[in-house]
């Protein structure tokens, strides 16, 4: 699919991602005090830029369920600013070591080592605290509900979990299978943007089988998405992803590109995109937006 012709997705997603900005805006402190450097730093790493998928993800999985939009809008800005700090880490020295990232120098590179670990720590500490808030819905249960499974989606056994293990991979001697990436890359991808189309359905109350359906298709839209993501590396430019590419095989990285070549790579991508739309068939023509962003997931070129 092409997305240089207008669209209603193309429309869509960039109306949530101005609504988005707004609201991380709002959110974000404001860079007063002495430690006013910390709130500069947390709004580099996180406004201005990026495709804020996972943000959309939770304005359209909370479509369907008539979700009020200033709930959703703090949620999708509490998962972008989780993101944004797994940016910010995975963009260290120690980590994978970038300079740039949506465009611009690094966060570590336009602050520094030290302030950059603290601006990710104070954003992820930072989305809790959105999510923990009254103003994110009314009822305790809701917000207990959002922030436990926002925590388990980064932490051991989710984005943290998944870093270590490409971190190991990268460094180690065993050699990469299909089983070993194929859940590094649930882990360190897959669980966040779960979350993020789980999160609608645990906003908007929704029966325990759309719920699922919304987990299922998010699990398997995020491992399209990181397929996706390694093919961009392969194939893309700079000037298109705004991070530098032609990293990952250099690096030594385990992907399904290294371990299969681009071809069969992006076959798996396109069955996994196939498998995410079908997760939405108990879904009503309000979730079609939702079957759209499959095909944008591994056609994009950013
Ligand atoms: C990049 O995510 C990191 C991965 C998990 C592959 P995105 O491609 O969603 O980055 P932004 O938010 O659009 O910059
Ligand atoms: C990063 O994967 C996933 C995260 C949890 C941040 P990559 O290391 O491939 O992401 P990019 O290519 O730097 O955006
Ligand atoms: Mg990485
Ligand atoms: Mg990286
Ligand atoms: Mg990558």
């Amino acid at each position: 699919m092409k997305f240089d012709t207008p669209s209603p997705l193309v429309d869509a997603l960039r109306d949530a991602a101005a609504e988005i900005e707004d609201t991380l805006d709002t959110l974000l402190p404001a860079e007063e005090g002495l430690e006013a450097a910390l709130a500069s730093a947390m709004r580099y790493a996180t406004m201005g830029g990026g495709k804020r998928l996972r943000g959309f993800l939770v304005l359209e999985s909370a479509r369907p369920f008539g979700v009020a939009r200033a709930s959703a809008l703090r949620v999708a800005a509490a998962v972008e600013m989780l993101h944004a700090y797994s940016l910010v880490h995975d963009d260290l020295p120690a980590m994978d070591n970038d300079d740039l990232r949506r465009g611009k120098p690094t966060t570590h590179k336009a602050y520094g080592e030290a302030t950059a670990i603290l601006a990710g720590d104070a954003l992820q500490a930072h989305a809790f605290a959105v999510l923990a808030d009254e103003d994110t819905h009314s009822d305790s249960a809701v917000r207990v509900e959002l922030l436990r499974r926002l925590a388990i989606a980064a932490g051991p056994r989710g984005m943290c979990g998944g870093q270590m293990l490409d971190m190991l991979a990268e460094r180690g001697n065993e050699a990469p299978t299909e089983a070993s990436i194929g859940r590094l890359q649930l882990l360190k991808t897959g669980k966040l943007i779960e979350f993020a189309a789980e999160a609608g359905a645990i906003l908007g109350k929704a029966p325990a089988m759309q719920r699922h359906a919304l987990c299922a298709y998010g699990r398997d839209l995020g491992a399209a998405f990181q397929i996706a993501d390694d093919v961009l590396d392969a194939t893309a430019t700079e000037a298109e992803t705004g991070k530098r590419t032609g990293k990952d095989q250099q690096a030594g990285k385990a992907t399904l590109v290294g371990l299969l070549g681009l071809e069969r790579a992006r076959a798996q991508a396109e069955r996994l995109a196939a498998q995410a739309r079908d997760h939405l068939e108990t879904l009503s023509d309000r979730a079609d937006l939702l079957r759209m962003l499959a095909d944008y997931t591994i056609a994009r070129r950013s």
